[in-house]
C-alpha cells in the first residue's frame, strides 16, 4: 500500500461510518474499518471480492442496491432499507452512493456509505406514538370540556325551570285564597236565592272556581320543590293531573287527546314530580308537531313477563325525518325556531327515565306521527 493509500484508509478508519469503494464488477477495492468490523471480517481478505458476498451475504446485486443504481445513472443515491443485523434484530440502514467519473463522464467506480438508523428512527417512532398520544388527550379534554359546557347549560335551565317553578306556585298561592272565597260566597247565595234560573247561573260560578281550584292544586303540586323522592304512585292519578294542567292548551289547539290506561297497574316507586315532568315534556313537543291540529293517544300497559310497565305516547304531527331521529336525545338538538325550543326537553325525559332505571325510545316516521314508549320496571 503506498502512502497515499496508507493515509486515505488511516482517515476513512476514523469514521463511525461504514464505507466501501467498488468497481463496475461490484468487487471492492477499498473497505473502512467499521465496514469489515460490521461483518466481523479482516478488511484484507475482503478486497477484490463482490461487494454484495462480503457485506451482505448474496450471491447476486442486492434488490434495489444504491451502488448499481449509480453506476446506471451517474447520480448521488440514497435510500433507507431495513434488514435483520448480525444480532438478529431489526435494523434500519441508511445507504448513500456516490459515483466517481473519468474524464469522459463514465462512472469508474462508486463510494457506498452506510450507516444503522435504528436508534435515530426509534426515538422517531417514539416521538410520533407521543405526539399521537397528546392529541387523544387534547381530544378527550376537549370533549370533557363540551361536556361540561352542555351540562352547565342544563342546570341554567334547570334554574331557570325552578324560579319559573317558584313564580307558578306564589301565584298559584296568592289566587287560592281568593278563589276559596268567591267559592265560599256562591254556596252562601245559592243557599238564599230562590229563582232557578240564577241559582242555574250561581252554580255554573261555583263549579268554574272549583274548576280553577283543581288546576291550581295540581299546579301547586307540581311545583313543589323535590329532593328526587321516590314514593308509591298511582301512575295513572300522576298523568291524569299533569294532563289536567295542559287540557286547554290541547283543546285551544284543536288537539284531542285519548286515554287507554291499563287497570291492572299496581302503584310503582318513582319521584312523581319527575315523571310529570316526562309527560308534560312529551305533550309540549306532541302540540309544536300538530300546527293543524290532531289527535294524541296516551296509553299505559303492564308487560308481566318483561316485569315492566309501559307508557306510549303517541301522536299524529309532522313526525321526525331519518336524518334528525339519531339527535333528538342529544343536548340542544332542536328544529324548531330560536325562542321557540332549547333543545333539551328529551334530553331531560331520558335523563329521568334513565334515573329510573327504565329506558325511552322512539318510533317515528316523517308525516306518520311520532311513537315514544317509556318502559319502567315494576
Ligand atoms: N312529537 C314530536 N314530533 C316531531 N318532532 C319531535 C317530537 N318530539 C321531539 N321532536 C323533535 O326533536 C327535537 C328535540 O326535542 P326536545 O324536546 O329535546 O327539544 P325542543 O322541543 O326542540 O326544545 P325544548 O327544550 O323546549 O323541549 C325537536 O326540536 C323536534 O325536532
Ligand atoms: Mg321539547
Amino acid at each position: 500500500m503506498d502512502v497515499s493509500a496508507r493515509f486515505l484508509q488511516t482517515a476513512l478508519d476514523g469514521i463511525d461510518d461504514c464505507i466501501n469503494i467498488v468497481d463496475k464488477k461490484f468487487q471492492i477495492i477499498f473497505i473502512n474499518e467499521a465496514a469489515s468490523k460490521r461483518v466481523g471480517k479482516n478488511w484484507r481478505t475482503m478486497l477484490g471480492n463482490k461487494c454484495y458476498a462480503q457485506l451482505w451475504g448474496k450471491s447476486a446485486p442486492c434488490e434495489n442496491c444504491v451502488t448499481g443504481k449509480a453506476f446506471e445513472t451517474g447520480k448521488t443515491q440514497q435510500t433507507i432499507k431495513w434488514e435483520i443485523g448480525p444480532d438478529g434484530k431489526k435494523h434500519f440502514m441508511e445507504h448513500f452512493a456516490f459515483p466517481i467519473t473519468d474524464k469522459e463522464g463514465n462512472v469508474e467506480y462508486t463510494v457506498e456509505i452506510f450507516r444503522d438508523i435504528t436508534e435515530r428512527k426509534l426515538l422517531e417512532e417514539e416521538r410520533e406514538q407521543q405526539r399521537l398520544e397528546l392529541g387523544k388527550r387534547v381530544r378527550e379534554l376537549r370533549h370533557a370540556y363540551e361536556e361540561l359546557k352542555s351540562l352547565q347549560n342544563q342546570l341554567l335551565q334547570a334554574e331557570k325551570m325552578a324560579s319559573i317553578g317558584l313564580l307558578a306556585s306564589s301565584l298559584a298561592h296568592e289566587l287560592d285564597t281568593p278563589l276559596a272565597t268567591i267559592s265560599g260566597y256562591c254556596e252562601l247565595l245559592a243557599e238564599d236565592i230562590q229563582d232557578k234560573n240564577f241559582l242555574g247561573r250561581v252554580k255554573t260560578i261555583s263549579e268554574q272556581v272549583i274548576k280553577c281550584q283543581k288546576t291550581i292544586r295540581n299546579l301547586l303540586d307540581f311545583s313543589r320543590k323535590s329532593n328526587y323522592e321516590r314514593k308509591l304512585c298511582n301512575i295513572h292519578q300522576l298523568i291524569n293531573s299533569i294532563l289536567s294542567l295542559v287540557e286547554h292548551r290541547l283543546i285551544i289547539h284543536k288537539i284531542r287527546l285519548h286515554k287507554t290506561f291499563d287497570d291492572q297497574i299496581p302503584p310503582l316507586l318513582v319521584d312523581g314530580n319527575q315523571i310529570q315532568q316526562v309527560i308534560l315534556n312529551l305533550v309540549n313537543n306532541a302540540v309544536d308537531a300538530l300546527p293543524q291540529g290532531g289527535d294524541v293517544f296516551i296509553e299505559t300497559r303492564v308487560n308481566r313477563e318483561a316485569k315492566s310497565f309501559e307508557i306510549i305516547f303517541e301522536d299524529n304531527g309532522i313526525g321526525i325525518s331519518d336524518e334528525h331521529r339519531k339527535y333528538i336525545f342529544s343536548p340542544f338538538f332542536t328544529t324548531k325556531e330560536p325562542g321557540k325550543g332549547t333543545g333539551l326537553g328529551l334530553l331531560i325525559c331520558k335523563n329521568i327515565i334513565l334515573a329510573h332505571n327504565g329506558k325511552i325510545t322512539l318510533e317515528s316516521r316523517v308525516g306518520n306521527g311520532t311513537k315514544f314508549v317509556i318502559l319502567l320496571p315494576l
